[in-house]
């Protein structure tokens, strides 16, 4: 599906549905994170992109305040009226709209704030750890936060899709999955501090190095409304207030003796990944702008170490997919998003695409796993009006 068909298509099924034209049409995209995972709720640092799989929402204002969502992938109109969204009367994935009409008015009042209708339509993949929830977020905030005359920014916004996935849907997650659907840009990373939120976008270079970057989603669904992702940010935390820090953001390598004496095995495992992933992400994004991205494959590689070894977050899919795509001529590979389920990535040069393609494919076909979707991926602008 190209961008332009769904475009069309939202505007079509918008009019179709509720009987008069759109006011307008946004998108948002998903995301990747080359490197930089589970370092945002602890103040780091990460190196996401946005993703050329988008989220595409047909918006027009009501005069009342009735609030209504309807999207490709189902057929209910989910509605609720703007005063009654709360976490308990909100489900599925109209919460992640409604939540952020909810986290709109509660940043910046509710004066303006009226009903809408929304249609919606989306090529990012669910449940692949492409954040196709951040995606829906962000072009409903870009859309909401322009009807209704907010005047926020894109950092205020990513807070705002933040927001309501905390509080509405009730997921602990962080701020790197609005902040790379709000700020990409074509062919770049956007390097996030996640204390200041300052960000600056990183060239990649994949295209000029003959490089692209694969997506290996392995169908294992993953959620992050479960209890994995709260109990590791929990440990993080429990990490930190015992080594006498605000966030573990404010540890390096050099605390690693100290938090040994300190924390049990366990916390002592989640900091460590904590503290040398932000370290990786810092060389991740030095080495891009000196040497190039042909340059980067051992930090993802230990970053996935990383992962499956002291956070104990991947998946046996993920671990096939990782160590069979560096086998057959991937630069660099590693899980990528929340964890326990989801994605891949791996760097790999052009002439080594069908390669990695066949040999996870056939690996997963051995192992008994269910059939991956591999496909190619390029940084795309974030979040934007299109009509
Ligand atoms: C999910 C969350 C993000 C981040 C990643 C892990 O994608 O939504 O905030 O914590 O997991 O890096």
């Amino acid at each position: 599906m190209t961008s332009d068909l769904t475009e069309v298509s939202v505007h079509t099924h918008f009019e179709n549905l509720y009987g008069y034209e759109p006011t307008g049409v946004w998108s948002a995209p998903g995301r990747v994170n080359l490197i930089g995972e589970h370092t945002d709720y602890n103040d780091g640092f990460v190196l996401p992109f946005a993703i050329n799989r988008r989220t595409f929402a047909a918006v027009a204002l009501r005069t009342d305040t009735v609030c209504r969502v309807a999207s490709s992938f189902e057929q209910t109109v989910h509605e609720i009226d703007l005063a009654g969204i709360t976490r308990e009367s909100v489900s599925d994935w109209a919460a992640y709209p409604f939540g952020v009409a909810w986290a709109l008015q509660q940043v910046a009042g509710s004066e303006n704030a009226t009903g809408f209708d929304i249609f919606i339509d989306s090529d990012v993949p669910v449940g692949a750890g492409l954040s196709s929830s951040a995606a829906i977020e962000c072009a409903v905030a870009v859309a909401l936060n322009e009807l209704w005359n907010l005047e926020l920014d894109h950092r205020a916004l990513a807070r705002v899709g933040q927001h309501a996935e905390n509080a509405i849907v009730g997921a602990p997650t962080g701020i790197m999955d609005q902040s790379a659907s709000l700020l990409g840009e074509t062919d770049h990373g956007v390097f996030l501090d996640c204390r200041s939120l300052e960000a600056e976008v990183v060239d990649l270079g994949f295209a000029r190095e003959g490089l692209e970057l694969l997506i290996i989603d392995t169908k294992v669904a993953h959620r992050h409304a479960d209890g994995g992702y709260a109990s590791r940010r929990a440990a993080c935390e429990l990490g930190a207030q015992t080594m006498g820090v605000a966030a573990l953001r404010d540890l390096n390598a050099d605390a690693l003796p100290n938090a040994t004496e300190l924390l049990d095995p366990l916390t002592l495992a989640r900091v460590r990944h904590v503290v040398t992933e932000n370290q990786r992400v810092l060389e991740t994004v030095a080495v891009l702008r000196t040497q190039g991205p042909r340059f980067i494959g051992e930090l993802m590689h230990a970053s996935h170490v990383s992962m499956r070894d002291d956070f104990e977050i991947s998946v046996d899919e993920l671990d096939t997919a990782v160590e069979t795509a560096m086998r057959h001529g991937a630069i660099g590979a590693r899980m990528t998003g929340g964890g326990f389920g989801g994605a891949a990535i791996a760097l790999t040069p052009v002439e080594k695409i069908s390669e990695v393609t066949l040999a996870v494919t056939a690996e997963f076909a051995l192992l008994g796993y269910a059939k991956p979707d591999i496909f190619v991926v390029s940084a795309a602008p974030g979040a934007h009006r299109e009509e």
